[in-house]
C-alpha cells in the first residue's frame, strides 16, 4: 500500500495520489476515544462525548511524548505555540515571532473582531487565546491528543477565557460539528498531519459559513522531483514529526479548488520563518547526542529522539529548497 502511494506521488498526479491514499485509508484504525466535555457555559455539567478519531495514533504518541520538548525549548506561558515563528524587522525575540505568526496569518485571512473560528489542530491553545484576545473571537479548538485539550483547557481558565474558548479531541477530517458554524477554519501546522488532505479541506468547508474563510499556515513540499537523497532526506524529516508526506503549495490550491474553495490565495513566507527553522536546528544539534543517549538506555521514547533528528533536518531541506513555508487563505462561496 505505501509502494502505491510513493508511486503515485512520483507521478505527480493528485488524482492517483488521492486515489492511493483513501485505499490505504480504508485500512486505517478507527478508533473510540471518551473524554469529559464541559459545556461552553463552563458548567459543571460533564458527560461522555463520544469521538470517533480516523487516524494514525502516531500522531498522538508524538505530541505528548514530546510536550516536554516543546515546552524547554520552543514555547512560553505567553505564547504557548508549537508553530514556526516569523521574522521580519520589527520581530526583537524569539517570542515575538511565534505571536507574530498568528498576527501574520490574521491579517491575510482577513480576520474580524467577535468571528466564530474552529482552531483546527490547536496544539495546547496557543492561537485559539491570541484569537479570543486579539480579536475578541469565540474559538473552539480540536486536537487529536486529549493531553493537550487538558492542558489547553487549563492555560483557558488561567486566563479567563473559559467562557469563549473551548477545546475538544476531534479529528479535522470528521469533526462531527455542525454545518457552516464558523467564520474561519483556522490551521496551523497541522494540516500537515492529514493523510488525505482532500477530506480535511472538504470538512473544512462543510463548517464554513457561506463567505467563511480558510486559513492556513504550514510547511510545503518543495518538488515532486528531487533526487532519490533529497527525497530520502524529505521523507525522514516529515516521518520524524509524524507526517505521511506534505503537499506542495500548488496542489493544495487546486485540492482546495477541487473542494469548491474561491479566491485561493498563496503567500511564501519561507524567508521570513527560515530564522525559526535556523533556531531549532541548531537547538537539536545541540541536544542529539543526549537524546541519542537517553532513547538508546529506554529513558525516553524513541519518539523524542526521532523529534530531534527532524529538528536538525528541517534546515539542511530548506536550504535544499525541498521544503518551503507558506500562508493560504480561500473563501467558501
Ligand atoms: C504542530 S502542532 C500545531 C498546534 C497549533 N496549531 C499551534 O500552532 O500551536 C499540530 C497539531 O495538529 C493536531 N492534529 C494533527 N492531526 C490532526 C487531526 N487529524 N485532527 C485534529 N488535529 C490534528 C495535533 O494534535 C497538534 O495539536
Amino acid at each position: 500500500m505505501f509502494i502505491s502511494v510513493r508511486r503515485a506521488i512520483a507521478d505527480s498526479s493528485i488524482k492517483d495520489c488521492s486515489r492511493a491514499i483513501q485505499a490505504r485509508e480504508g485500512h486505517r484504525s478507527v478508533r473510540k476515544i471518551f473524554l469529559k466535555h464541559e459545556s461552553d457555559s463552563g458548567s459543571s455539567s460533564k458527560g461522555l462525548f463520544d469521538v470517533s478519531i480516523t487516524h494514525r495514533p502516531e500522531v498522538v504518541e508524538y505530541y505528548d511524548n514530546t510536550w516536554l520538548d516543546y515546552r524547554a525549548i520552543w514555547l512560553n506561558k505567553k505564547n504557548l505555540s508549537m508553530h514556526f515563528g516569523y521574522w521580519d524587522e520589527g520581530t526583537e525575540s524569539h517570542s515575538d515571532s511565534l505571536l507574530n505568526m498568528n498576527r501574520e496569518l490574521a491579517a491575510f485571512a482577513g480576520i474580524q473582531p467577535g468571528m466564530r473560528i474552529l482552531d483546527a489542530g490547536c496544539g495546547v491553545g496557543g492561537s485559539s487565546l491570541w484569537l479570543a484576545e486579539n480579536f475578541d473571537a469565540v474559538v473552539v479548538g480540536i486536537t487529536l491528543s486529549a493531553d493537550q485539550v487538558r492542558r489547553a483547557q487549563r492555560f483557558a481558565e488561567e486566563r479567563n477565557l473559559a467562557d469563549r474558548v473551548t477545546f475538544q479531541v476531534a479529528d479535522y477530517c470528521d469533526t462531527g460539528l455542525d454545518s457552516g458554524a464558523f467564520d474561519v477554519v483556522w490551521a496551523v501546522e497541522s494540516c500537515c498531519h492529514a493523510q488525505d488532505k482532500a477530506a480535511f479541506l472538504a470538512e473544512s468547508y462543510r463548517m464554513l459559513r457561506p463567505g467563511g474563510r480558510l486559513a492556513i499556515a504550514d510547511g510545503f513540499r518543495g518538488s515532486r522531483k528531487p533526487s532519490m537523497d533529497n527525497e530520502l532526506l524529505f521523507q525522514r524529516l516529515v516521518n520524524s514529526w509524524a507526517a505521511d508526506d506534505l503537499c506542495a503549495i500548488a496542489e493544495l490550491v487546486e485540492l482546495a479548488e477541487n473542494a469548491g474553495f474561491s479566491d485561493v490565495g498563496t503567500r511564501d513566507i519561507s524567508s521570513n520563518v527560515y530564522p525559526s527553522i535556523q533556531r531549532l536546528s541548531f537547538a537539536a544539534t545541540l541536544w542529539q547526542p543526549l537524546g541519542w543517549m537517553l532513547a538508546k538506555l529506554r529513558i525516553r521514547p524513541s519518539v523524542t529522539y526521532d523529534n530531534v533528528v527532524g529538528a536538525k533536518l528541517v534546515g539542511q531541506a530548506f536550504r535544499r529548497h525541498l521544503l518551503s513555508y507558506a500562508t493560504v487563505t480561500a473563501r467558501r462561496p
